[in-house]
């Protein structure tokens, strides 16, 4: 297999997910990494003791010896630094979701779609989920007509992070934009049609709320709920709620269509689970078509090492298979950035129809 040279922008917890899994995979190595803090850059020595570390994203970049890009620092990073890496290479990349975080940032977007000449990849792990793969992929032809998408995570609250960027909208974009652009991506992609208005509510009721950052209490909301209008009046909904770890599927997704119904079970985290993996209920796609008692489980279970890889039910290893194939055959990217930018704006929108407590068209935006 050809070799694939990995350099790293911020290598924190998901970097460091991102690492393992690229570990699992034959030809991928860690050349070289840029992460600012000190402690996280010994837990990354440990996991790749290969790798070169870089002072900079400047020096990042004047490594010859790199094949592709991951970029794995704060959200609120994200467009600065696909500005400053365009401006010095032309390297594939696999930029973490959400692509952005301010409107502002939009033009760097649409500015790279133009003339970026390399693939750019948007972190969207859950659509490689095992579960979450078999419905995308079975989901069409199974219920037909898909009319209705439900979309349910329970969880544990926001994780503790470098510097606690994700305590505050400015940085993180807001919990819908932040965690919720995969669900949105996810509700494009089954439906196969684009949002045309959004209305949710949501707030702060439990998580965060004794913390104090600079004397500011954070502001990101733990819970809520979006109802999405597609254009082709197929109709989803998202129900968050971030106070629920006990669950133990974390998230439940349900497309009802003309034939029949499908819905994806995904089990809780590995590294919060309390006890044997083996006690975790297991990853499953059950299709039920409207006559009554032919309903059929296929389980979807995920290897253990690729469980305690990460945090996202085997996803990132599954997705960087699919990424090295983009970088190694020069393929486009399965999730791009016009997918990115749309996660980010149906995130925005929620943001926006949850504060001002209104309808959002997607054409405000
Ligand atoms: N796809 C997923 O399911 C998923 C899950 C978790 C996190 N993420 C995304 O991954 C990214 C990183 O999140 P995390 O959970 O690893 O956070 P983290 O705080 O653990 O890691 C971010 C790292 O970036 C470093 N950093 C800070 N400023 C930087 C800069 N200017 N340049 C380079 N590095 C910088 C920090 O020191 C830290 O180590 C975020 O965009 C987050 O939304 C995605």
């Amino acid at each position: 297999m050809k070799q694939v040279r990995y350099g790293f922008v911020g290598c924190g917890m998901m970097g460091q997910e991102h690492i393992r899994n690229l570990k699992l995979i034959d030809g991928c190595s860690i050349a070289a990494i840029f992460e600012p803090d000190e402690n996280m850059r010994a837990q990354c020595a440990q996991l790749a003791p290969e790798a070169e570390f870089a002072s900079s994203l400047d020096a990042l970049l004047q490594i010859d010896a790199l094949d592709a890009l991951v970029i794995t620092s704060p959200n609120f990073c994200h467009a600065d630094q696909l500005r400053e890496i365009a401006s010095m290479r032309t390297l594939p990349i696999l930029c973490e979701k959400p692509l952005y975080t301010d409107t502002a940032d939009e033009a760097t977007i649409k500015q790279l779609i133009k003339s970026y000449d390399a693939p750019v990849w948007v972190g969207m792990e859950y659509r490689y989920m095992p579960p979450v793969a078999a419905l995308i992929d079975r989901a069409g032809a199974f219920c037909g007509d898909i009319r209705m998408l439900s979309i349910t995570e329970h969880r544990f609250p926001f994780l503790e992070k470098v510097g606690d960027w994700n305590r505050f909208n400015a940085q993180s974009g807001g919990t819908f934009v932040e965690k919720c652009c995969h669900f949105f991506d996810l509700m494009r992609l089954i439906i196969g049609a684009e949002p045309h208005y959004i209305m949710s509510m949501a707030g702060q009721a439990h998580n965060h709320l004794d913390e104090r950052y600079d004397g500011k209490v954070p502001d990101i909301w733990d819970h809520g709920y979006v109802i999405v209008e597609f254009e082709n009046q197929a109709r989803a909904m998202l129900e968050l709620c971030m106070f629920a770890e006990g669950a133990a599927y974390q998230e439940r997704i349900c497309a009802i269509g003309a034939d029949g119904k499908a819905e994806a079970f995904v089990p809780a985290a590995a590294r919060f689970w309390p006890d044997d993996l083996s006690t975790l209920p297991r990853p499953k796609l059950e299709l039920s078509p409207r006559a009554r008692k032919q309903n059929e489980t296929i389980y979807c279970d995920i290897d253990e090492n690729l469980m305690i890889a990460g945090d996202h039910a085997g996803s990132t290893y599954y997705q960087h298979l699919e990424f090295t194939k983009t970088v190694t055959e020069k393929i486009d990217p399965a999730v791009s950035l016009e997918d990115g930018m749309m996660a980010v704006k149906m995130g925005q929108a929620a943001q926006i129809s949850a504060t001002e407590k209104r309808a959002v068209y997607m054409d405000e935006l």
